[in-house]
């Protein structure tokens, strides 16, 4: 099994200063699931289906879909778990099951897959250390200043920058 929750603190609304939940303003630090867990909780999985190959491996953190779930199939587990997403689905999830299921049984049908064994792990030689990333050229890096990435998205008052 690859992760519990992480530790965390709810925001501070910018109007008010209190955390966005609190119990008379406290809050105490808590046990974060769901969307926000599912990067870090992959990367734990990978280390750990890396080092024990062997192994049978659970999936859990994160997935509310089974595109989420497709994840930790491909980094090699065995089977996924999911404890935020069916708790925001009636408290057990029926329609996050239901879903997982369809979306499985879609996916396979259009590979042609016939089993788990068929996809299970074939992505997780792809987990390498940085050292082995290929870099970029000297003249494609842009040392972070992509002119129309994430962040520094143009909009109309702010039009790329050359
Ligand atoms: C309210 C709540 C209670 C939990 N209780 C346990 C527990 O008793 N034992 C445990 O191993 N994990 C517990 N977990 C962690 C979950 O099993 C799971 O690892 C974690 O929530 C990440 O998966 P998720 O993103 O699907 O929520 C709990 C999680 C939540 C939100």
């Amino acid at each position: 099994m690859s992760s519990n929750t992480f530790p965390s603190l709810p925001l501070i609304d910018p109007e008010t200063l209190e955390f966005e939940m609190n119990v008379d303003g406290l809050v105490s630090s808590g046990g974060l699931g769901g969307p926000a867990i599912l990067p870090l909780s992959l990367a734990k999985m990978a280390q750990l289906t890396q080092a024990f190959p062997d192994k049978a491996f659970s999936g859990i953190g994160g997935i509310a879909t089974f595109a989420h779930a497709l994840n930790y199939f491909l980094l090699g587990c065995g089977t996924v778990q999911v404890c935020t997403a069916a708790m925001l689905d009636h408290a057990i999830g029926p329609n996050v099951i239901k879903n997982l299921i369809e979306g499985m049984q879609q996916f396979m049908e259009k590979r042609g897959y016939a089993s788990l064994e068929d996809f299970r792990g074939i992505r997780k030689d792809r987990v390498v250390v940085q050292s082995q990333i290929r870099r970029p050229s000297a003249a494609d890096y842009q040392g972070g200043y992509e002119p129309v990435e994430g962040y520094a998205m143009p909009t109309p008052e702010r039009p790329v920058l050359a």
